[in-house]
Order: C-alpha cells, then sequence, then structure tokens
C-alpha cells in the first residue's frame, strides 16, 4: 500500500496533508513515512527471523538519527562508510557490534575509531587497506575482523555511475585476485578473516545479477575452505532498486529475494558443508528509505520561454543531486492537483548553473504559491545535499499516522558560515 496517496484531493503522507506539513516547516522540506520504512525493513527482516542472518542498511542512503533509531529499535545494523556515520550510528543508539565498514579508503583514525567501538567486520577492498587495518589493530593491541570485497565482474545492468562490480570499478578485489588476497589477509598478525562480501550495483530491478554475483562467492568460499580459509558469513551487498514511476518493477517486497539468497544458501551448505549453516548479512539501502520519502517544495514563478517553459521551485540541485547527476527520472505530483489545461515545463531552481533542473517535460497545472512532491526521494536525497550557493539544507519530518515529527529543523543561512573565520 502507498503512504503517499490522495484523500480528499489533497496528497497525504499516511494521514496529514502534505499541504498542511508546507504551511508549517516551509518548503523545501523531505517528509517521511515511519509505516512505509518499517514495511520495507521488515521485507528483510522478517524471512531473516530465527536464522543467523543480519540486515545492515547502508545507512549512505539515509542517516537522519531518527530514521536510524527506529531502524536500530528492528534489530537492524548498519553498514558504514566512514567514521562520521559510525558516530552517527552510536548518536542514534545502534549498536556498533552491528557495523560493518566498507569503502576503499578508509583511514587510520577511522580504523581506529572503528576498532576501538568494536564493528562487526572492515570489508576490506584492497591489499595496502589490509595492511593498515593490520598495523592500527597491532598497536592497539586488538585483533581486526575483516571480510574481503570481491568483484566478481557480473553486469548488474545499471546506470554506469551505480554500477560497482564490473572490473573497470574502482571498487573491490578483482576476482582473480582475491585468493592471493585472502592469502595476505589470512598471514597477517592482528586479523582475523571472517567473511566475503560484494556489492555490485545499485538501483537493480531484477535480482538475477545479485543471484549470479552470489553463486560466484559461493564458489569463491568453498575454494578457500580448500586453502584453510573458512569463512564465517556471506555479505550479499546491497542493490535493489525501487519504483520510481517509469514503469519499473523492482522485486518488491525485498522477502521473494531474500527467499532466494537463503534457498541458495541451504542448497550449498547442504551440499558441499554437510547443512552447516553460513551468517548471510545484506546492506540494502535505497530499498529501505527510497520510497518512504518525498521532498516537498513550492512553486515561485511559471517563466515561459522561446523553446520551454520553466517552472521555478524553491528546491534545487543542491537539496535533490539525483537528476542532474545521474539523469534519473524523478516523478513530480501536485499536492493539491488543480483542474485546468497542463502546460509542459521544466522544473528548475535558482542555483546559478544550467544543470540545475529537477524534472523535465512535465505536464503539469501549477501556479505560483502551489506545492509540489517529488515523489520516492527518500534515498540519496538528503545525504547527497549540499549548502552550494550558501543555500541551507531542507528540513526533515517524519510522519507517522497523524503526528508529525521534526526530525531535522531547516538550516539557518548563518550557521553556514558560522566555521569560518576572517584573516585579521
Ligand atoms: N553496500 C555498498 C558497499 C554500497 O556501496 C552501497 C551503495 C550499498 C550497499 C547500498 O546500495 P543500495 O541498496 O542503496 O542500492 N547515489 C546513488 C546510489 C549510490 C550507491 C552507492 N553504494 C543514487 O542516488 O542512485
Amino acid at each position: 500500500m502507498s503512504h503517499f496517496a490522495l484523500q480528499n484531493g489533497v496528497l497525504h503522507a499516511e494521514r496529514v496533508p502534505l499541504s498542511a506539513i508546507a504551511e508549517q516547516y516551509g518548503t523545501p522540506t523531505y517528509v517521511y513515512s515511519k509505516a512505509r520504512l518499517l514495511e520495507n525493513f521488515a521485507g528483510y527482516a522478517a524471512p531473516c527471523a530465527g536464522r543467523d542472518a543480519l540486515v545492515c542498511y547502508a545507512m549512505k542512503a539515509n542517516s537522519n538519527l531518527a530514521i536510524l533509531d527506529i531502524l536500530a529499535r528492528q534489530g537492524a545494523g548498519f553498514d558504514i562508510v566512514s567514521g562520521g556515520e559510525l558516530l552517527r550510528v552510536i548518536a542514534a543508539g545502534g549498536d556498533p557490534g552491528k557495523v560493518i565498514f566498507s569503502g576503499v579508503g578508509k583511514t587510520m583514525a577511522e580504523i581506529g575509531l572503528a576498532l576501538e567501538k568494536g564493528i562487526l567486520c572492515f570489508n576490506v577492498e584492497s591489499i595496502p587497506e589490509l595492511h593498515r587495518i593490520n598495523e592500527v589493530a597491532g598497536r592497539m593491541g586488538k585483533r581486526a575482523p575483516v571480510s574481503l570485497r570481491v568483484n566478481p565482474n557480473v553486469d548488474a545492468r545499471t546506470h554506469p555511475y551505480i554500477a560497482t562490480g564490473l572490473k573497470a570499478s574502482k571498487f573491490g578485489v578483482a576476482f582473480a585476485d582475491a585468493l592471493a588476497t585472502y592469502r595476505t589477509a589470512a598471514a597477517l598478525p592482528h586479523l582475523d578473516v571472517v567473511g566475503i562480501d560484494c556489492h555490485i550495483g545499485s538501483q537493480l530491478l531484477d535480482d538475477a545479477p545479485l543471484l549470479e554475483a552470489l553463486d560466484k562467492v559461493i564458489e569463491l568460499v568453498d575454494t578457500l575452505a580448500d586453502e584453510g580459509i573458512h569463512i564465517h558469513h556471506v555479505d550479499v551487498g546491497g542493490g535493489l532498486g525501487i519504483d520510481y514511476g517509469t514503469g519499473e518493477a523492482p522485486p518488491v517486497p525485498a522477502s521473494a529475494y531474500v527467499e532466494r539468497v537463503f534457498a541458495r544458501i541451504d542448497a550449498w551448505r547442504a551440499a558441499r558443508h554437510g547443512g552447516k549453516p553460513v551468517k548471510v548479512i545484506f546492506e540494502p539501502g535505497r530499498s529501505i528509505v527510497g520510497d518512504t520519502g518525498v521532498l516537498l517544495m513550492a512553486v515561485e514563478f511559471v517563466k515561459p520561454g522561446e523553446e520551454k517553459n520553466f517552472c521555478v521551485i524553491d528546491a534545487a540541485m543542491n537539496d535533490m543531486a539525483r537528476p542532474t547527476l545521474y539523469q534519473a527520472w524523478m516523478d513530480v505530483q501536485p499536492v493539491k492537483p488543480r483542474q485546468g489545461t497542463p502546460v509542459t515545463y521544466d522544473l528548475v531552481g535558482p542555483v546559478c548553473e544550467s544543470g540545475d533542473w529537477l524534472a523535465r517535460d512535465r505536464a503539469l497545472v501549477v501556479e505560483p504559491g502551489d506545492v509540489l512532491a517529488m515523489m520516492a526521494a527518500g534515498a540519496y536525497g538528503f545525504t547527497m545535499s549540499s549548502n552550494y550557493n550558501t543555500r541551507g539544507r531542507a528540513a526533515e519530518v517524519l510522519v507517522d499516522g497523524d503526528q508529525v515529527h521534526l526530525i531535522r529543523r531547516r538550516e539557518d543561512p548563518a550557521e553556514l558560515f558560522a566555521l569560518e573565520s576572517l584573516v585579521k
């Protein structure tokens, strides 16, 4: 069920009219549905019940503390990519013992922080990184749990900017080098080799490439076992796509995909390991939060042009980078649809860049002051926003039934330069 739907001619988030939120909190504002968040998480977590499995939410998609807190209470772990994200998990009451740390460029300080807090695992992407983690752990008198991110060279069939599992990608260890890299890891004195992971891309509309990557990973685990390197968890990464309103048919709810992963794993364990279970980790981001959020924005002006008509809105590329960065098509709906003859507009913001557009060629009936909602904006929306043009970032609001909670207040421009100093 959609938690963003028209009721009495007004688009609602659960039981709250979005017009009321725009009035109270202003625009641009991100609005999230708690019910949808819980449903999406349950799509992963329900099939995991009773098994040794962990859903590590990839918090780069949306790292608001309130979102993290809700997920942590549901038992989520977290996939992080920086020390800052680890501090967020802790601030939200999440358990560092359920954190996995991904990314190609972990600094010494970040590794030290993660070891101090006792994270579950480092997802390592190169031999130099193995040496660095070993060195920091040795200095701290600790052992670091590591997994290697292998690159199975599977085509995720998605936008090139968000495909990560190909040979040309900066991510992961090439499949051909995986065995040697595992041997290096196993020989380092301050590392415990505990897992294997892969992540082939994002916004996948078909889970076949994910399962193909899993098959390759499984083969590698057996090769490692023959070498005496025993893997305790298999991390299948994230990547499931969502419906952006162009007829995509993503595998939702995620439970069917999760069941398919377990079926593969169980058949393999039964055939090769006497049924001995292996822990399974998932790293979903977009499919947990993407369709839980909308971005509210108001029409400032309509500006007819020679070739194009422009609808100038108060949200811009700094609030939502996906359209200009990935040519992503995001659905835009009026909060109070009007009668009339639609006009085709490009929706553009006030930022001084030709690339500052949020949607193109949309047929809308709008007037200045109208509020529009960019749909399915909950993932990689706020987290990728910036202060370009000294624009304070949008407010964030969470709706729970008929309750509205402000979970991040709008930034005041004065706060944006508060860290700067004049040269005396
Ligand atoms: N695990 C790793 C190692 C990742 O790099 C990512 C995403 C995820 C998990 C979560 O993937 P998801 O389930 O969200 O597909 N900003 C882009 C997406 C970048 C994805 C980066 N990595 C966008 O807005 O489309």
